[in-house]
């Protein structure tokens, strides 16, 4: 179980207290599943010395997918490892619409996430007109072959499925919905890795809270989750991985 709480643009400095506490949370109560917290790149190096020792691994949010060069306001991969990241979220549907992320754009990224020896996140998830419009697990399995360059083939990855209509509205697809997505990512990983392509954990995305949490994370295929708005607050990110 992969559980991993993604800030986006919220926290300043007092998101470090908050890091901390969840840290000590999950030292007197520690449980079995991997945590990640994902905040606004300026805190990683922060956060990971806040956090040094814990079970908690900071991660970065977005990268380019270079390793250097002249790119005004971008990082690299490697400057976020530098920072103590070791892991990063790749191909968010906020950065697919808002900076036209396309498949193609976030396999270059993965690239430079694995050469740079961060474990990626990749994203993907359909819109509430392609749901509507039957198009769902075809839009979903294409992002999942396009997002993976081949370099993925033998690394620590991860997929999280994030329909975009789910993201910050309170409404989650039906556990069936759900199985069925996840179902249909795990063979389109299984025929392009085989074995390996059974192990690689899907997480679930979208309006993940405390109360629906235990549902969510034990459904068929859901390998954890990533968690938007309710990772800001210690105690509530405590209560989803608690439920896991
Ligand atoms: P919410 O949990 O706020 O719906 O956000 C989900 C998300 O986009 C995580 O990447």
């Amino acid at each position: 179980m992969l559980i991993v709480g993604n800030w986006k643009m919220y926290g300043l400095a007092g998101g470090v207290g908050e890091a901390r506490a969840l840290a000590s949370a999950l030292d007197t109560a520690p449980t079995a599943a991997r945590i990640g917290l994902c905040p606004p790149a300026l805190l990683i190096a922060r956060l990971v010395a806040a956090v040094a020792g814990s079970k908690l691994s900071i991660g970065g949010q977005d990268c380019h997918a270079l390793s250097e060069g002249a790119y005004t306001g971008d990082l690299s991969a490697e400057m976020l490892g530098d920072a103590g990241a070791t892991l990063v979220i790749l191909g968010h549907s906020e950065r697919r619409a808002g900076h036209g992320e396309t498949d193609q754009i976030v396999a270059g990224k993965v690239n430079g996430a694995l050469r740079a020896g961060l474990m990626p996140i990749v994203c993907v998830g359909e819109t509430l007109e392609q749901r509507q419009a039957g198009g769902a697990e075809a839009v979903v399995t294409a992002q999942v072959v396009g997002s993976l360059p081949d370099s993925v083939a033998e690394a620590d990855f991860a997929i999280a499925y994030e329909p975009v209509w789910a993201i910050g509205s309170g409404l989650t697809p039906t556990p069936a919905e759900i199985e069925a997505m996840h179902a249909a990512i795990r063979e389109t990983l299984a025929s392009r890795f085989s074995g390996a392509g059974r192990k690689i954990p899907i997480l679930y995305g979208g309006s993940v809270k405390p109360a629906n949490a235990a549902e969510l994370l034990h459904l068929n295929e859901v390998g954890g989750a990533l968690v938007g708005g309710a990772s800001l607050k210690a105690k509530d990110f405590e209560a989803i991985i608690r439920a896991a």
